[in-house]
């Protein structure tokens, strides 16, 4: 049996298209059972999203500026492959509801046919941001509601201004 690493990486993967206050949440309770934490936005060719790769890294890096050990990254290809390659050992996936499980459970098993040397760690965020994804928020603010809360401040900004044209 493997030892645990005396520096243990872990890796958050996700679309962030954009943070939302429930990957935040996630990503503050990560950064206490590893040593460094890579939040990792996967470049898909094949989803249209409402933010580039690079924005989306940009709005991450402004708001896990507080964490010295956060970095945030890109990848393509397989996540399991990408976190071999970064030295990590576990992937980090939030879960909000039951109905998050079953998918989450599909893609854990299939990394660790994968790859069984890494393991899917699975962390609740708290309740009050069980019910927020990247999507709703998207169409709440496209159908003029307040959003106030679900989101990082700048994260606000950058959503008005691309669906409202807010100055
Ligand atoms: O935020 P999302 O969209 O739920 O994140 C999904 C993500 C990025 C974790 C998943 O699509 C992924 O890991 N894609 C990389 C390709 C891959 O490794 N596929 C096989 C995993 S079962």
């Amino acid at each position: 049996m493997a030892a645990k690493p005396a520096h243990t990486i872990g890796i958050y993967p996700g679309s962030f298209d954009p943070i939302t206050n429930g990957h935040l949440d996630l990503i503050a309770r990560g950064v206490k059972v590893v040593d460094r934490l890579i939040v990792a936005v996967l470049r898909n060719e094949s989803k249209q999203p409402l933010f580039s790769v690079e924005e989306r890294k940009e709005m991450l890096r402004e708001v896990v500026r507080e964490y010295p050990n956060v970095e945030v990254d890109s990848f393509d290809g397989l996540l399991v492959d990408y976190a071999s390659r970064r030295g990590a050992t576990l992937i980090l996936r939030g879960i909000r509801a039951i109905s998050d499980y079953e998918g989450e459970l599909q893609m854990a098993l299939m990394n660790r046919r994968l790859r069984p040397e890494i393991e899917t760690i699975f962390m609740m965020a708290g309740e009050a941001h069980s019910f927020i994804s990247s999507r709703l928020v998207k169409e709440v603010i496209r159908l003029g509601g307040d959003i106030t809360g679900l989101v990082p401040p700048p994260v606000e900004v950058r959503l008005k201004k691309r669906l409202l044209g807010a100055k």
